[in-house]
């Protein structure tokens, strides 16, 4: 089916002023727009049909494409009023690491001390754990995404920062919430995992317990995703042999699930 020139002229009309009231936005501060997932998915077939009708090829964006979408991100994070203006953050932001090109990412909750000084997600105890289970997976920290929900250091009560860390605070989570989902949508990878309960609650709004969440397929923004423990409660675990075969078990989920051969003797670690 084609269009005729009247509805395409009508189309063009309000794509451009859709644009320019977001531009507005945008000039104002405003760095992003809430969209709840059903009014995301029916403006991304909003979108798949207007291109079809426009006979629009909309390849995926190259890698060049993707490395400067996640730079913008990571810009308009530097720059969001809405974080700046809690005030319980501090200044330092932590990104990204690793391919935007990757079919994986995993998601934790928020830079601590070493993070914030490496200006790096995951290179502290908790960091040098997800290398290895990245590692045991037959991957490589370079072959992957690794980022936060909260992209700043929690800052503690009585500015006594030393080497302490905190749990991002529901809002802070909520603030930065919108810029995982852009990364996501910009590497669109195979597999979302999300490390520890923030990442799980802040991404898919679950709020039961993990270990009663893990196990299971979810999906957001089109994308499946699993959850699993933070490395930093395999640290602090009690009972670490089970929690790591546990962990490991959703690791060998996200491999099936990324279509990657799973050898005898990986399906038999931490048996
Ligand atoms: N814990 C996280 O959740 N993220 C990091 O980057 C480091 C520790």
């Amino acid at each position: 089916m084609t269009i005729d020139n009247q509805k395409r002229s009508k189309i063009s009309a309000g794509l451009k002023s859709l644009s320019s009231h977001l531009h507005e936005m945008n000039r104002s501060g405003i760095s992003s727009v809430k969209l709840t997932d059903d009014a995301a998915e029916k403006l991304n077939s909003l979108k798949k049909s207007i291109n079809s009708q426009f006979n629009i090829e909309c390849p995926d964006p190259s890698t060049k494409d993707k490395a400067a979408l996640i730079k913008n991100i990571k810009s308009k994070v530097s720059r969001s009023k809405e974080i700046k203006e809690l005030g319980t953050l501090r200044e330092k932001l932590v990104f990204s690491s690793g391919t935007p090109e990757a079919k994986i990412i995993f998601i934790g909750e928020a830079p601590g001390r070493e993070e914030e000084e490496q200006g790096k997600p995951f290179v502290g105890p908790s960091g040098q754990l997800l290398t290895k289970i990245i590692n045991a997976m037959g991957l490589n920290r370079e072959d992957v995404y690794i980022s936060n929900i909260v992209k700043y250091r929690p800052k503690v009560e009585g500015g006594n920062q030393g080497s302490s860390n905190r749990k991002p605070s529901n809002i802070e989570v909520q603030k930065s919430l919108p810029f995982i989902l852009e990364e996501i949508n910009v590497i669109k990878p195979l597999l979302v995992v999300t490390l520890g309960g923030t990442a799980m609650e802040g991404l898919l709004n679950i709020n039961g317990t993990l270990s009663a969440s893990r196990g299971k397929l979810y999906e957001k923004l089109g994308t499946k995703v699993i959850v699993t423990y933070h490395p930093s409660f395999l640290l602090r675990s009690k009972s670490p042999n089970r929690d790591k075969r546990r962990l490991w078990e959703d690791m060998m989920l996200a491999m099936n699930v990324l279509g990657m051969k799973i050898t005898e003797k990986q399906k038999n670690y931490f048996k």
